[in-house]
């Protein structure tokens, strides 16, 4: 099994990629046969989606084929993605662009929001209604909120981080390794070649 995880902040050493390296061990914990693909969107700094990249030059060759191998051999995906200005990040949307040959389609995603202070709401309700239409990623019904990022610290959490958070996010995992390991029979019967795209 092999598991994404996307760190979808524009910023060098982001909370979203610290958050990310708390997620990959916490899957290592619970499956340490686990394979995991980290996507730091930040360092990679990828362009908008262009028409240039169907030439396939520059980024869009060797390093853009690697990234789309990588995802298309993943079974799911974690997106950890921070709230920009009420929004999802733009690097979260422009991955979605960019995954046109199907490297989502029909694996389960699990949406983590980061917010520094209360937000986290909106890109999870952006993501969940604008993503999936053509990438076909099944977004699994739990998501996890981590608030008041800068004082996530699993162990030593700050006082602005409730309790409950750790066993929370264990039980996310696990429902969504359940939903990795029974949707792979499913991507077997699925015909992309005659609508590839949603309605
Ligand atoms: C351009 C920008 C806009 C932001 N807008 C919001 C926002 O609307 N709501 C919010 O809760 N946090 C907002 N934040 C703060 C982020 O929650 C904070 O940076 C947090 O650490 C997660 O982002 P990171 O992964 O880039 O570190 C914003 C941060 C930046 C850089």
């Amino acid at each position: 099994m092999k598991i994404s995880i996307i760190s979808a902040s524009h910023r060098m050493n982001s909370q979203s990629k610290r958050i990310s390296n708390f997620l990959k061990n916490d899957l290592l914990n619970l499956n340490p046969n686990i394979k995991i693909f980290p996507l730091d969107l930040a360092k990679l700094a990828l362009p908008l989606w262009s028409p240039d990249k169907k030439k396939g030059e520059g980024i869009w060759g060797k390093t853009w084929n690697s990234i789309s191998k990588n995802l298309d051999s993943s079974d799911g995906f974690i997106i950890v993605v921070p709230e920009y200005g009420g929004m999802a990040t733009p690097a979260a949307k422009n991955i979605f662009l960019l995954c046109g040959n199907g490297e989502f389609a029909h694996k389960p995603g699990l949406i983590v929001s980061v917010s520094s202070g209360n937000g986290g709401a909106y890109p999870i309700a952006e993501l969940r209604s604008s993503s999936y239409k053509n990438t076909h990623i099944m977004w699994i019904p739990e998501n996890i909120i981590i608030r008041n990022a800068e004082e996530f610290n699993p162990g030593e959490h700050g006082s602005n981080i409730p309790k409950w958070i750790d066993s929370r996010i264990e039980y996310v995992l696990n429902l969504f390794l359940a939903y990795v390991s029974n949707m792979k029979p499913l991507r077997k019967i699925i015909n992309r070649k005659d609508f590839g795209n949603g309605m």
